[in-house]
């Protein structure tokens, strides 16, 4: 398992309560797939999850968190100069996608592993985006895809910017005028079912899932939630070593609608 020391080469607060750390790490930057992340090293007992937010080609890989507790808590307040000791990369990230439009829809900091994909693949596969949050301060990275030259579609809970409302909206109107495509989604489990649902069978649908770990290597089972196996039975599936990235038909729908 790959465990190292990364140097914090950048401190950015993108927006009230979320932290970026910008860290040195040419090969990582160079090799991470979208989707994967990095099980950091916090004081206490356990490690902390966080999806890369960006990979820089002068070398360096972003993580950017909202801060929601001790373990992030205490990331924010490191600086230039430190050293994070991580795991990474860990877990499956998306596929490459095949021929044809992708739409990234991200939800919250769900948002930042979308912002990889689009660095990895808007030059080859024409990609629309959706992004959502509750409100205009927790809505991240909108001018970084921006200045990847994409068109998004934003919106958030109260109004306060873009649409009011959920991100459902404009991805059923993307399903509604695009012919085939893909979606990529990440965010909150009720936004990932409603993805889920109105996407349905008949186009690829990848979902990068976000659950509390242990290990982050497969080995607890802390981080099992149900899936769909092969025989279409459910089973346990372990998000840290089986995803976080899963097909949706892969994972076990029911009862995670709540509100989306
Ligand atoms: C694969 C993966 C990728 C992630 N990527 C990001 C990311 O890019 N940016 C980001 O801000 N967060 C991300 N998270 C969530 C992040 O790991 C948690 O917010 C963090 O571990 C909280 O640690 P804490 O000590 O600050 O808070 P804690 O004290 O552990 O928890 C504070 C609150 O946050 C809730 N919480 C903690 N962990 C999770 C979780 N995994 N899912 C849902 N709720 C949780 C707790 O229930 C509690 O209400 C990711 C999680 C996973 C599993
Ligand atoms: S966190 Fe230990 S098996 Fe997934």
């Amino acid at each position: 398992m790959p465990q190292c020391e990364l140097r914090v080469v950048e401190h950015r607060e993108p927006a009230p309560e979320h932290v970026e750390l910008l860290l040195e790490a040419p090969r990582l930057a160079a090799d991470l797939t979208p989707g994967q992340f990095a099980h950091v090293w916090t004081p206490g007992s356990l490690r902390r999850p966080i999806s890369f937010s960006r990979a820089t080609p002068d070398g360096r890989v972003g993580l950017l968190f909202r801060v929601v507790g001790a373990g992030t808590r205490w990331l924010a307040e490191r600086r230039v100069g430190d050293r994070l000791d991580v795991l990474a990369p860990l877990g499956k990230g998306f596929p490459t996608p095949e021929a044809g439009p992708v739409l990234l829809v991200g939800g919250g900091v769900g948002i930042p592993p979308l912002f990889v994909a689009a660095q990895r693949w808007a030059a080859t596969h024409p990609t629309d985006v959706v992004l959502g949050a509750r409100t205009a301060d927790a809505l991240v990275m909108a001018d970084d895809f921006r200045a990847l030259g994409l068109d998004l579609s934003l919106t958030t809970d109260d109004g306060s910017l873009g649409e009011r409302g959920r991100v459902t909206g404009p991805l059923a109107r993307w399903l509604a005028r695009t012919d085939g495509g893909q979606v990529w989604a990440c965010g909150p489990t009720p936004m990932l079912a409603a993805v889920a649902q109105l996407v349905g069978e008949e186009r690829p649908c990848w979902l990068a899932y976000e659950q509390r770990m242990g290990c982050g290597v497969g080995a607890c089972l802390a981080c099992v939630v149900p899936g769909v196996g092969g025989d279409g039975q459910p089973e346990w599936v372990r998000v840290c070593h089986d995803g976080p990235v899963f097909s949706s038909r892969r994972l076990w729908w029911a009862g995670a609608e709540g509100e989306a």
